[in-house]
């Protein structure tokens, strides 16, 4: 890698769409089960759902137009490519994802696809004939909803999901248990060994990744433009609590092993826990519970949990942890029920290459805006290409800090200058 101190910008002239981009962005909204929401365009597009499938057809016929390359990978990972006039050297790479949790916005991950994309047409029209190829990437589920862990695609590329066990993966809430990823990424037409899924490191020089922000920063400072310095560490935690279940007339309250007030008493735990770091990185969510059998007139027997935890430091999230461990002791002995825990995954941070963050710096001042040096608190599929490749993040503002709801929003403006300074960080990291 070129080490230079200040990367010097290519005499190209990058015009960006932007109301092709917008446009496409809302075509992939109408992929998507409709939900009617008072808030704005609620977006559900669970991965390997019907209208996951859709979107994926679209965006490989936007994609072919284009003239590029198009590769899926066993689990559904698509990889479109602008071969390079020295074609065997190590890509550049772009991407994010396109599945959607349930409820939500319609700017998450797909602001990275068809921005990637776009950025790959501007730099087509613009003239550049690029040294190094230059690869967009859809990875396959970022979202846990479909499977309880989050970036599925991109831990198998990495190697930091084992591969021989990730067909066995299923769902953990109700309904989303039977099949296992084997049966569903065969019914979505996806085969092979998963194996087959891991890239070499040193197959990317470099990964870029454009996505909104999800938090308040930007905004609140006026600024259009970030570029993420590290990202924070996830975990994922299930509890499963079992107690004694039976009639809600019938069984006295002194005899009661109520399952899901041991549970409140869980989620409880792991909120003041959280807050007791003192510190505001450190954030706990008990997003899902799946009571058992779940009927108003029926003493829960069982609940399960799924917890989400983060910080920028993996010891004081483990900690918060040790602190609940101690808290599930004490509420299980009290309550006399049995609570078993499974760690889904406890994840390190990332930090991003200062050449990449330097490339951004460049191509945002070029622009006319000087990125903001900031963390993603959010995960993205980015923490896990670090494993195999320099990566780096450029975040634009979304409207009050919303994410994951239906009224997230970015202003067009800010997509499409995103997506030009994705274009020029692009261009001088092909030209390496
Ligand atoms: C990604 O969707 C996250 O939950 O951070
Ligand atoms: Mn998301
Ligand atoms: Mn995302």
């Amino acid at each position: 890698m070129q080490t230079q101190s200040t990367p010097r910008q290519l005499e190209i002239e990058i015009e960006i769409d932007a109301t092709r981009l917008i446009d496409e962005l809302n075509t992939l909204a109408t992929f998507s089960s409709i939900e009617p929401s008072p808030i704005g365009t609620a977006v559900t597009r669970v991965v390997f759902s019907p209208d996951d499938l859709r979107a994926r057809a679209w965006l490989k016929s936007l994609a072919a137009a284009e003239g590029l390359s198009i590769r899926e990978d066993a689990v559904g990972n698509t990889f479109f490519r602008w071969t390079g006039s020295e074609p065997g050297l190590p890509a550049i790479a772009t991407g994010s994802h396109i599945d959607a949790i349930p409820h939500a916005g319609m700017y998450d991950g797909t602001v990275g696809v068809l921005g990637g994309l776009e950025a790959i047409r501007a730099l087509k029209r613009s003239g550049l004939r690029p040294r190094r190829s230059i690869e967009l990437v859809l990875l396959t589920s970022e979202e846990p909803t479909r499977f309880g862990i989050g970036c599925l695609g991109s831990r198998l590329m990495s190697g930091t999901l084992d591969a021989a066990h990730a067909d066995e993966l299923r769902g953990a809430q109700r309904g989303s248990e039977e099949e296992t990823l084997a049966q569903v990424r065969a019914a979505a037409g996806f085969s092979g060994p998963l194996a087959g899924t891991r890239l070499p490191s040193g197959r990317y020089h470099a990964w870029v990744e454009l996505h909104i922000e999800q938090g308040p920063l930007l905004e609140r400072e006026g600024l259009r433009l970030g570029v993420v310095t590290a990202i924070a560490a996830p975990a994922g935690y299930r509890f499963t609590i079992e107690g004694l279940g039976g009639h809600a007339g019938a069984l006295l309250m002194p005899d009661r092993r109520d399952a899901l007030c041991a549970a409140a008493e869980l989620i409880l735990s792991i909120e003041k826990h959280a807050l007791a770091t003192g510190v505001i990185d450190t954030v706990a969510t008990v997003g899902t519970c799946d009571v058992y059998p779940g009927a108003v007139n029926s003493v829960p027997s069982r609940v399960t949990l799924q917890v989400d935890i983060r910080d920028t430091d993996p010891t004081r999230r483990e900690s918060v942890m040790q602190a609940v461990r101690r808290d599930v002791e004490a509420i299980g002995k009290r309550r006399e029920v049995r609570i078993a825990e499974i760690l889904v995954n406890a994840d390190d941070p990332a930090s991003c290459s200062p050449h990449i963050v330097e490339v951004i710096d460049t191509a945002g001042r070029a622009a006319g805006v000087a990125p903001k040096h900031m963390v993603s608190r959010a995960y993205h599929d980015s923490l896990f290409m670090a494993r195999i490749a320099p990566i780096a993040m450029i975040f634009i503002p979304c409207r009050g800090g919303v994410s994951h709801r239906p009224d997230e929003y970015a202003a067009p403006g800010d997509i499409a200058l995103g997506a030009r300074v994705l274009a020029a960080t692009l261009a001088t990291l092909a030209a390496e």
